[in-house]
């Protein structure tokens, strides 16, 4: 019997790919957001009311006139009995929709509904009439089912996080990227420091507000170690420390300083886990008598990406 392949021709022939929404082997109901099942396997009302509520739908709502001739088309198409449609009769003998709501729309046939002994709570679509007809609820029919478009699961929106503005391991502030290479079992002399740095396309970290100075000195972190040459951290000072003597090795000129009193060379940030700068009593040392010496631990500084 024809109707037994319906729901596969409607699979392969006639499911509504448009919108790509409703559920494979269903068919959107014009631009409605419903999704129309037409089951050509005959079963009870209540047992199609239980295959229509397995996909998330109902028997049939027919809401319109617009609904009512969709749904001719598709049963004069498919189905040689009237089907089922989601509308039955309450105890009180009024005509609702299978979803519990009132009719908004009806469209009996003439000397519709019938009322045989009140057995007649279900409804048929006569397709040769156009019309509903009332009938009971036990017969075997084809049916429709209709359930709502699926929500298309909402793409998240573009992720607002930024782009990382530093290569990894590089910490960004104020325009500029800094790398701390930490201590790993090996010592840097200032120009060794300074041409890793180079090799990463920057130069050990110039100094230029209190703020980059805090910034830089907490980039390096507390350190306890036998040595303090483990423990001091290079950045790019090159002269007394006094502003507008030497400069800085990425040429920037020295118009910062940390205090009158220090001294600054070529120098470090002595840093001990303590709290206490157990290698210097000062934020930062001065080092032009250690030229020669090495530290485990160097900061760079370059431009971010942008
Ligand atoms: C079932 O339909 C409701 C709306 O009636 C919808 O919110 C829900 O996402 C649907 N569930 C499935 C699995 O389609
Ligand atoms: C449904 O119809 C009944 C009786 O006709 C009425 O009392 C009720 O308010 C209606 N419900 C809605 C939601 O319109
Ligand atoms: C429908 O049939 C039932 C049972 O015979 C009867 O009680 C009821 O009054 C009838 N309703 C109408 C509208 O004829």
């Amino acid at each position: 019997m024809k109707s037994y392949i319906v729901g596969l021709l409607f699979i392969y022939c006639f499911a509504v790919w448009a919108n790509g929404e409703c559920p494979q082997g269903s068919t959107q109901l014009g631009t409605e957001p419903v999704c129309i099942y037409a089951f050509g396997k005959m079963a009870s009302y209540l047992d199609a009311l239980w295959t229509c509520n397995s996909l998330n739908g109902t028997t049939v709502l027919i809401k319109s006139a617009f609904d009512n001739t969709a749904i001719i088309a598709l049963a004069n198409q498919y189905f040689n009995d009237n089907p089922y449609i989601g509308v039955q009769k309450s105890s009180d003998g009024t005509w609702f929709y299978a979803d519990r709501t009132n009719l908004t729309y009806q469209h009996w046939a003439p000397g519709e509904p019938r009322n045989t002994s009140g057995n007649y709570q279900c409804a048929v679509l006569d397709p040769g009439s156009g019309g509903w007809r009332a009938v009971d609820c036990v017969t075997p029919r084809p049916y429709f089912c209709s359930s709502p478009l699926p929500i298309p699961p909402t793409t998240p929106p573009p992720t607002t996080q930024p782009r990382p503005r530093c290569d990894s391991e590089w910490e960004y502030f104020q325009s500029y990227c800094y790398y701390l290479h930490d201590y790993n079992g090996y010592v840097y002399s200032f120009n060794s420091a300074e041409s890793h740095c180079a090799d990463m396309n920057a130069h050990l970290a110039s100094i230029h507000s209190t703020d980059e100075d805090d910034f830089v000195y907490n980039l390096v972190p507390w350190m306890s170690h036998s040595s303090c040459e483990t423990v001091y951290a290079w950045v790019g000072l090159y002269g007394s420390g006094k502003r507008g003597d030497g400069e800085w090795t990425d040429g920037t000129p020295v118009d910062y300083s940390i205090g009158s009193s220090t001294i600054w060379g070529d120098w470090g940030i002595p840093k001990q886990k303590d709290g206490s700068n157990y290698c210097s009593s000062l934020r930062y040392d001065y080092y032009s008598t250690w030229l020669s010496h090495n530290f485990g631990r160097f900061v760079c500084k370059k431009r971010s990406i942008y």
